[in-house]
């Protein structure tokens, strides 16, 4: 019997109708901004809940667009989490502003209010201009409570929700989704292929303000505007009469090319339609690990997720005693993989990477180093197979030697 197919930790769905959409955009006018780019924007805001949505090139970019939207300075302060892709941090950097890694708590990898408390008193005077939460995995902490924290500050709250396309929330038995921006100024998402929507290379940031999709918008293209009504230089873009010349435009501020392409929207709005199924297949495959890990405990437990958060999991993280298994991670990863297998590390924690350490040194944070030692993300996309969590858990069981 030919050996059963490698399972990835993750793998975008990309079927014959999102194939059929890039390729009627491929024959439409459009290869860079066009109508797509607003259709993929309005159908997001919708499917969030949102009132805005600026789609772009990234999710980094979708952060570094938030940060300067919000005029994040240097000297200023931003916390994000340890435990997440150094993008989260970098969109910070990129802006001069210096970053104080919050801890997470070590079963959920989330930052909670009180590694949030413990992180502001590390602000040492200078001004908190953000927030960072981190919905790693797609489980989200107490949203409202770190909100109220980053107020007390004068902070905005940025949610990073690259993970987290799908994710329902119940705080106080309100129904909210992930991106609905109740309890922050702006959402940021990834549409890179193994998160829960794909368009290869992609990103978006929502937000119930005007004013700052307005921001966005002109960041993501140079600081730019073509809007007669927004021109403050009569001189360069009005003609005699008082109306706007027919080569108008204003560089108002200094932005990036972070635009997202018509074809790469045609793709996104195609993916979006699925949203629901793909997240209901997450949340029936993660039901299935949990019931086959559940006897495996305290040897392997999946990561905790908050009551009041229902992902549509993006990653499923089991934490694993390796030392109780007589094991090391790497050696369990090159078994999987000779089974078959993939497995991945989310995340080595920010500030152990060099480019923080040499900046800040080696802060303190044992929740994430905990976090850090036992994370080991087992295969979860939409295209896997009924049997495929068992095949997983059963490899996991031989190597481990837990039979
Ligand atoms: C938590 C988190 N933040 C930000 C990003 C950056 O997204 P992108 O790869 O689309 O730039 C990622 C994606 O890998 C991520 O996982």
């Amino acid at each position: 019997m030919a050996d059963p197919p490698f399972l990835p930790y993750g793998r975008q769905t990309i079927e014959d109708d999102d194939i059929a959409a890039v390729a009627a955009a491929l024959r439409s006018d459009y290869l860079t901004t066009g109508p797509r780019v607003e259709a993929f924007e309005a159908a997001f805001a919708e499917k969030v809940g949102a009132k805005h949505a600026v789609a772009c090139n990234s999710g980094t970019a979708a952060l570094h667009l938030a940060m300067m939207a919000l005029d994040v300075q240097p000297g200023d302060v931003v916390i994000a989490p340890a435990i997440t892709f150094a993008a989260t941090a970098n969109a910070a950097r990129f802006q001069g502003a210096e970053v104080v890694f919050a801890d997470v708590d070590p079963d959920s990898g989330l930052m909670t209010p009180e590694t949030l408390a413990q992180a502001l008193t590390r602000l040492d005077g200078r001004r908190l201009r953000a927030v960072l939460p981190v919905h790693l995995t797609g489980a989200t902490a107490d949203l409202p409570a770190i909100h109220k924290l980053a107020d007390d500050h004068g902070a905005a709250v940025v949610e990073d929700a690259c993970h987290a396309l799908g994710t329902t929330m119940a705080f106080d038995n309100t129904p909210e989704r992930a991106g609905d921006c109740r309890h922050s100024a702006m959402a940021c998402f990834s549409f890179h292929p193994v998160k829960t929507i794909a368009t290869g290379e992609g990103g978006m940031v929502t937000t119930n303000d005007p004013a700052l999709a307005a921001r966005l918008a002109l960041f993501r293209s140079h600081g730019i505007t073509r809007e007669v009504a927004a021109f403050t230089a009569p001189d360069i873009s009005l003609d005699a009469d008082g109306a706007a010349n027919p080569w108008a435009y204003e560089m108002q501020a200094l932005g990036f090319n972070y635009r997202i392409p018509d074809v790469l929207c045609a793709l996104g709005l195609s993916q979006l339609a699925k949203l629901d199924r793909f997240a209901a297949r997450r949340r029936t495959l993660t039901a299935r690990y949990h019931t086959l890990l559940a006897p495996l405990a305290p040897t392997i437990r999946p990561a905790v997720v908050p009551s009041t958060s229902d992902p549509a999991l993006h990653l499923f993280v089991a934490l694993i005693d390796f030392d109780a298994a007589g094991q090391t991670r790497a050696a369990v990863m090159r078994a999987l993989a000779a089974r078959g297998i993939g497995t991945q590390v989310h995340y080595i924690p920010v500030p152990r990477q060099p480019y923080y350490r040499d900046r800040y040194g080696a802060p303190n944070l044992p929740g994430a180093d905990a976090w850090y030692a036992r994370a080991l993300s087992l295969p979860l996309f939409p295209g896997m197979a009924d049997m495929d969590p068992e095949r997983v858990v059963e490899a996991l069981k031989d190597v481990l030697s837990l039979n």
